[in-house]
């Protein structure tokens, strides 16, 4: 069985994260999202409109997503990796190098942003007053 992991806040979940986990699910048979925690993402400066339980709740829904680990920090990639018998590693581009320090143990690939479309682009829209 090809197991692959992919990471992220998934927050307002999009399109662009509906094709990104389907992608990722069609090259190997099993696809578990590592979602950040809300204390991670306050250490990466990210402020999420959707907490853990909420985010995790729209990814449960995904016939693509088979498990869900949370994120918590920065060093977990390289245990996850082994812990979970991960084969590939997939992230969208904006992540292209990023996670090549995981290449020794596993495949990394990095698909294409889906364009005009983003959890911040989202969050834009809904903090603007209508005019
Ligand atoms: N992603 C994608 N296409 C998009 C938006 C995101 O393929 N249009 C991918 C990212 O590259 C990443 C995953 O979806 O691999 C989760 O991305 P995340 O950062 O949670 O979503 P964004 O919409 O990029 O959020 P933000 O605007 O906060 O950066």
């Amino acid at each position: 069985m090809k197991k692959i992991i992919t990471y992220g806040t998934f927050d307002t979940l999009h399109y662009g994260h509906i094709l990104l986990l389907q992608r990722a699910r069609a090259l190997g048979d099993h696809l578990t999202v590592a979602l950040s925690s809300d204390a991670f993402n306050r250490i990466k400066g990210k402020a999420s409109h959707f907490d853990y339980t909420q985010r995790r709740a729209m990814l449960e829904a995904i016939r693509h997503v088979d498990v869900i680990i949370p994120e918590d920090n920065w060093e977990q990639k390289r245990k996850d990796v082994t812990a979970y018998g991960i084969h590939i590693v997939i992230m969208g581009d904006d992540w292209t190098g990023k996670f090549d320090f995981l290449s020794d143990l596993c495949e990394v690939i990095y698909l294409p942003r889906t364009p005009s479309i983003s959890s911040t682009a989202i969050k834009l829209i809904h903090s603007t007053p209508a005019q």
